[in-house]
């Protein structure tokens, strides 16, 4: 149906639901990627996120879907670990998103504030292995 059509309006803010969609925030535990998540979830998704350091993410994800009604989960993941990080995508989609994400958002990053000349290439090659080849 039409977003518009004269005489039938549909409520501006209904037109930004995502009630029914599923989604998939790298890095969702903490900074950017927590908001993100608790965006999408006030939003209407059910929302799937990955952690890799953060002891608590269970926790906020539980707290996030009682404060929102949806379903949040958060589950292990390194992106740099290819293999892996392909297997529990597959397993958040089976899982979780009954076969099929509709939302990827590729948030996990990382970042070192220090001058380019600066960076030693252990540095350098971590910060692309999680910030491109992550995200691809
Ligand atoms: N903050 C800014 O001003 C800014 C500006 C421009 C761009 N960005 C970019 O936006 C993104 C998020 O920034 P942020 O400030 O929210 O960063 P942050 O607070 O440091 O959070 C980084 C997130 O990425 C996850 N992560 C880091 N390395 C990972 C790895 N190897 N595998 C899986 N997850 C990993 C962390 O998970 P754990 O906590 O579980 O370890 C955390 O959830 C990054 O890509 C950053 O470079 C940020």
């Amino acid at each position: 149906m039409p977003l518009y059509q004269p005489g039938l309006e549909v409520p501006v803010l209904e037109q930004f639901s995502l009630k029914g969609k599923t989604a998939l925030v790298t890095g969702g535990s903490r900074g950017i990627g927590r908001q993100i998540v608790q965006g999408l979830a006030e939003a209407g998704a059910d929302v799937a996120f990955t952690y890799r350091t953060a002891t608590e993410a269970s926790e906020t994800a539980a707290s996030i879907a009682e404060r929102t009604g949806v379903r949040a989960r958060a589950y292990y993941a390194d992106v740099t670990e290819r293999i892996a990080l392909g297997e529990t995508m597959d397993r958040i989609a089976i899982e979780f998103a009954n076969g099929h994400l509709n939302i990827v958002i590729a948030n996990a990053g990382v970042c070192q504030n220090v001058p380019s000349l600066e960076y030693d290439e252990e540095a350098w090659s971590h910060m692309n292995s999680v910030n491109y080849d992550g995200a691809m």
